[in-house]
């Protein structure tokens, strides 16, 4: 017991810097998701059914392939992508051959692959939350001048976010927790940091046992955080 204790105690502020990657990652991916899911779900809503369906394609794609796969794409198979690119320009237009490193720094890869897939569901939440106004609220504002983009930003938009903020916060604790897919790529996030140290001390219980706890403390204080905000935002009501 003693030596599991010493284990975990000499661990401990390894797992802590692992645990701030993951959540620096997170806020990263749900901010940046945030900007692009908003973006997606105005495309999704367009009159234009070929925007729309591009829209569509994209969301449907990143909700609809696994994370893991998704991060092996953009880790792995982008730069191999490329590789291929310029080998067949080499080969076939004499072009000369320019080195490269495509490897991309694996933080960005990390946040790159987070906030593409995040965005996807982020759209259908901000989706959700434009659709659930009433109907009434678009009539009024266009009778009383306001061209749609107007309505849509001043009177439906302002009252769509009081509704996301539940599943946004949903989204952020699922994303806090499927960032330890990108141990795989070998990201030290709070996973990884938990994996190394059962290389080293063999003392895979209690170390991974630790690493859960941890988890479970960051995921306790968002959903909170979260019920506080929501309360807040209703009294403004
Ligand atoms: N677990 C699902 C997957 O592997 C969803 C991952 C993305 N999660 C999220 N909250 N955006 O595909």
């Amino acid at each position: 017991w003693g030596d599991i204790l010493d284990v975990v105690i000499e661990s401990f502020p390894f797992f802590l810097t692992g645990a701030s990657m993951t959540i620096k990652i997170t806020v990263l991916a749900v901010t940046f998701g945030c900007i692009l899911g908003l973006f997606l779900a105005l495309l999704r809503l367009s009159k234009n059914r070929l925007i729309s369906f591009l829209a569509v394609c994209y969301i449907d794609f990143f909700r609809g392939t696994p994370l893991l796969v998704q991060i092996l794409i953009i880790a792995f198979g982008i730069p191999n992508l490329l590789e291929v690119g310029q080998s067949y320009l080499v080969k076939n237009l004499g072009m000369p051959q320019i080195l490269h490193n495509y490897a991309l720094p694996i933080f960005v890869i990390a946040v790159l692959a987070t906030t593409l897939n995040s965005g996807a569901y982020i759209a259908e939440i901000f989706r959700a939350g434009v659709q659930s106004i009433d109907r009434g609220q678009m009539e009024a504002a266009r009778s009383l001048g306001l061209t749609h983009a107007q309505a849509m930003r001043y009177i439906i938009l302002p009252q769509a976010f009081k509704r996301v903020v539940p599943p946004l916060g949903n989204e952020f604790i699922a994303m806090l927790k499927d960032t330890s897919l990108l141990s795989v790529i070998g990201l030290v996030e709070l996973t990884r940091s938990g994996q190394l140290t059962v290389g080293a001390t063999y003392k895979a219980f209690p170390v991974l046992l630790t690493i859960a706890f941890i988890y479970l403390v960051m995921t306790l204080a968002i959903s909170r955080l979260v019920d506080y905000l929501e309360r807040r935002l209703k009294t403004g009501d």
